[in-house]
Formats: C-alpha cells, structure tokens, sequence
C-alpha cells in the first residue's frame, strides 16, 4: 500500500474481505503494534455509531488505525474529529469541497459519503484508540436504493475517479501529523476553527438524540474539548459525541 504517494510506515494488514476492520482491531489488539493499520476491500458487518450497521461493499475505501495515547481521557473523542480533519483535507487535495457533521459523518453535496467509528480500549499504560474510517468510494446508488439508505459516494455526487491507494494515504498521512501535533500541543483551537468552517449543522436547528429523549436544538459552536454547544430552552449545552446522534 506505498503506491505513487506519501510513503506510510507501520504495519498494513489487508483484507480481501472481513467482518469489520474495527473487530478485527479490537480482537487482536493486543497483538498489534502502535500504528498498525487494518484495511479491508469489503467488509460483511461493517458497524457505525450506536449499533448502526454500514454498508461496506466492494468499491468503498475501509480501515482502523490502531494508536496509543497518553491524552487525559477528556479529550479521547477529539480523535474522531482529528480523522474527520484528515478526511476532509484528503478529499480537498482532489478538488472536492465536503462538510463535516458533528462529530462523526462527512457528506458531499449533502449526503453521507463517509462515516468515522473511534472506539477504545483501555490498558494500563495508555489509552487504545481504534479509528476507523469508512469511505463510498465508488457508485453503490442500487445498494443503497435496495437497502433504504440515504447515502452517496464520491464517484457519483463528483464524478471523479478516485484511486482508492491514494486517497488511503494521504488521510493516513494526514492523519498521523495531526494526531502527533495535538498530542505535543493539546492545543485543539486551530483544529475546531477548521471544523468550524466545515461544518453543516452550526447555525442550524437540529434534533440531538440523548439516550431515548429527542430535543430540537439549535448548533450555535464547538468548544476547545470538542463538544458541541446547543442552544437548548434559552440555555448553552455542551454535548459530547459519545452520547449523542444529531439528525438534520
Ligand atoms: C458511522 O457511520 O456511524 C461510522 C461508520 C464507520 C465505518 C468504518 S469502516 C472501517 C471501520 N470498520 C467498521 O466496522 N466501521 C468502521
């Protein structure tokens, strides 16, 4: 996986097919060094946020990062906004504008193109983080159709072709140099300005769903921890994104 770019070191493991790069991360974590990178052609169980399945077909670009942090725990749901960061800028090197929703999904022209799932595993000496990032690549319009799901990929809302190797490493190593700024600075303001910018819910009234409860609310910023403020009855409201989904 070193092709025409950026040359990523650590280890690479590939799939042809696999239940879910994140499982397979999690089962064999303690077999697999820092940096370590799972990625997998198709995956038959690919999971989203809360218990959410996502279609991972042929065509799409899916991996997990295995990284250990020393982070104060407070800040561990940054590393998903960080990857969101990578994603963002790897598509804008291919001229494509997309938009981030907070905290976790990036959409193309106003649908969903990619999903971010960060989860974590804790040892005694650090903090495991397994990211993982799923991308439609390719067309899967009939899949989607076929399934009831609301979603798009690169190819069709831009019609550009993507080589799926490329765009795998410039978000790796985008990735890898955010990751090792914020985690020499803790500084996340210059981060949130970014997504700030890309954003597609801030200034908006969204539904935030908390546990079973559905409040309207409406997006007005992001803090220096990477919560979401809500105006909700008159009141500010930090919301973390490991409690939350929003939809728009
Ligand atoms: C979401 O949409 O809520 C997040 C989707 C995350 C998908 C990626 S694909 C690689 C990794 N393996 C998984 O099973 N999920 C993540």
């Amino acid at each position: 996986m070193n092709k025409k770019n950026d040359r990523i070191e650590g280890k690479i493991i590939h799939f042809k097919s696999i239940n879910s790069t994140n499982d397979y991360a999690k089962e064999n974590f303690k077999h697999l060094e820092n940096g370590t990178i799972i990625i997998a052609d198709e995956q038959t169980k690919g999971r989203g946020r809360a218990g959410r399945s996502f279609l991972s077909n042929n065509g799409g670009l899916y991996f997990s990062i295995i990284h250990h942090s020393k982070v104060d725990i407070s800040m561990i749901s940054i590393f998903t906004q960080l990857a969101a960061i990578a994603v963002l800028k790897a598509l804008n090197e291919f001229s494509i504008d997309a938009k981030v929703k907070w905290p976790n999904d990036i959409f193309i022209n106003g649908l969903k193109a990619c999903g971010i799932l960060t989860e974590l595993i804790e040892t005694r000496e650090y903090h495991g983080i397994i990211i993982g990032i799923g991308i439609n690549v390719k067309s899967n319009q009939d899949e989607f159709k076929k399934l009831n799901i609301v979603a798009t990929s690169i190819e069709d809302e831009t019609k550009i072709i993507i080589d799926k190797e490329i765009l795998f490493n410039k978000i790796v190593s985008i990735l890898k140099e955010i990751i090792s700024d914020f985690e020499k600075t803790k500084d996340f303001s210059k981060y949130k300005s970014f997504l700030i910018e890309k954003s597609n819910i801030l200034g908006k009234e969204i539904i935030v769903q908390i546990g079973n409860q559905k409040y309207e609310v409406k997006a007005i910023d992001i803090d220096d921890f990477g919560n979401l403020l809500v105006l909700k009855d008159g009141r500010i409201v930090p919301l973390n994104s490991s409690e939350v989904h929003i939809k728009i």
